[in-house]
């Protein structure tokens, strides 16, 4: 089948990576993967611009979908917890006694004010701030001032409200539907891939919230597309192999996807026959006992011979989970889009999290996540270079703040400035829909399956 042909068409397979190129991106169980069928998607500025629409999603989407809200390595010790916000909502997670984590509307029972406004923190109970109501970490009230005034004793009959909650990969879900699946059920094929890392330990080294004004489906629109990989991130061509036909995407009929990009490479597409070796990559082979000098003639053999020192080095190093990984894990990017609001970034020592918020009443507003967790063996560097992700350390603070206001990193800084302007166009009388490319099938699924949620076929 002739690639081109292929991806002009409405639909993609998982058979898109360019024909006879035995050093192309595995991945995991194809099988696993439906690729389905996708429908052209039109993309109406509405969508991202409308608060009705914004109402529509909440009522039928963010409410009755599984989301990636905590991390249990924040939660070590019980009645340790982590609140987050999502749209109009605020929850608190929380480690029980038993060791698991249970989750709550951040809402009093009394009279509905926010329990709390930290982020994350250590408690007994929780105690509203506006009457004292206590409530324990299992959500039980202890505690009502005067309770002998109340018809009935509020300590004997109210708790706080519950939401379901589960755990995968080290990070924690939460959904708001209490007829919901479960959550594996959800993830589809993503367990598996996801499980091979390992990465449930991996430390938080970097945590920055921006608050972006553009809708949050831009952003996830731009995540779900390497179209724009040459143009917005022109350097990843020193350590990618940066064209749609040189990478693997799919599909799950969950509605999530993934796209894995050769990575530890000079672009070919880009430098030809005649590429140098880029010094990010010879950073990496000389990080793992490599001679960079070998490969100055022939960069392209610089990603297999990486993998060959990380699976013979990994283990004695402390990278026990090399052992789970197959080689295209160790060098290249593996990208997941998680349904509804997260793209996922794994690397062989790290995972970027990048998850979108919608604001609570704001179409034209999202909070933005760019979460680092990275394999942080015992007397040696976090290794970050690998990913072109800016790492603050274990110890660095969660960062709040506005977009414009403080640099995030090349990378995030690049597709914040041109997701920003895209909002501006898509609510003009001037945008008349998308026209989007074979390689952009990811967009047309992702909002497909929105659409599914709205109209009650999910
Ligand atoms: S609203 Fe919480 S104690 Fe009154
Ligand atoms: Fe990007």
């Amino acid at each position: 089948m002739r690639i081109r042909e292929h991806m002009q068409g409405a639909t993609m397979t998982s058979d898109n990576t360019r024909q006879g190129d035995p050093a192309g991106p595995k991945t995991g169980p194809a099988e696993a993967w439906a690729n389905p069928k996708v429908n052209r998607h039109s993309l109406d500025g509405d969508r991202y611009t409308s608060p009705e629409f914004l109402q529509a999603e909440w009522d039928a989407m963010w409410t009755r979908t599984w989301l990636l809200l905590g991390r249990e390595n924040a939660m070590i010790e019980p009645g340790s917890y982590q609140v987050e916000e999502v749209g109009p909502e605020s929850i608190i997670m929380v480690r029980q006694d038993d060791g698991s984590i249970r989750a709550f509307y951040n809402v009093c029972q009394h009279r509905g004010s926010r329990l709390t406004f930290a982020t994350e923190g250590t408690t007994d109970a929780f105690v509203c701030p506006y009457h004292a109501w206590t409530y324990a970490i299992d959500g039980s009230l202890t505690v009502a001032q005067d309770p002998e005034d109340f018809p009935q004793n509020p300590c004997d009959h109210l708790r706080l409200v519950e939401v379901a909650c589960d755990t995968f990969a080290g990070f924690v879900w939460v959904n708001m539907d209490p007829d919901c699946g479960s959550l594996r059920e959800y993830l589809g094929p993503l367990c598996d891939d996801w499980d091979a890392y390992q990465g449930h330990d991996w430390q938080r080294v970097t945590a920055l919230t921006v608050r972006v004004p553009c809708n949050w489906k831009v952003l996830q629109d731009n995540f779900c597309e390497s179209y724009h990989l040459p143009t917005v991130h022109p350097q990843l061509r020193d350590s990618h192999e940066d064209n749609y036909l040189d990478s693997r995407f799919d599909m799950s009929n969950e509605g999530h996807s993934r796209m894995v990009m050769k990575g530890a490479t000079p672009s070919h597409t880009f430098y030809g026959d005649e590429a140098p070796l880029p010094d990010v990559v010879a950073q990496r082979l000389e990080m793992w006992g490599v001679d960079a000098s070998e490969f100055a003639t022939r960069p392209f053999e610089a990603r297999i011979a990486l993998q060959g020192a990380m699976r013979s080095a990994g283990p004695e190093r402390g990278h026990r989970h090399y052992d789970n990984l197959r080689d295209d894990q160790l060098t290249d990017a593996h990208h997941y889009n998680l349904f509804p609001n997260c793209s996922l970034t794994f690397g062989a020592d790290g995972v970027l999290l990048q998850r979108m918020r919608p604001h609570a009443t704001d179409p034209n507003a999202c909070l933005f996540d760019h979460w680092y967790y990275a394999f942080t063996p015992a007397g040696h560097d976090i290794v970050g270079a690998q990913t072109n992700v800016r790492v603050d350390g274990v110890d660095a603070g969660h960062q709040i703040f506005d977009f414009g206001e403080r640099p995030m990193g090349i990378i995030p800084d690049q597709d914040l400035a041109i997701t920003t302007g895209q909002q501006l166009g898509v609510r003009s009388r001037g945008y008349r829909g998308a026209y989007i490319s074979g390689q952009e099938t990811r967009i047309a699924w992702f909002h497909q399956i929105i659409d599914e949620y709205i109209s009650g076929k999910r």
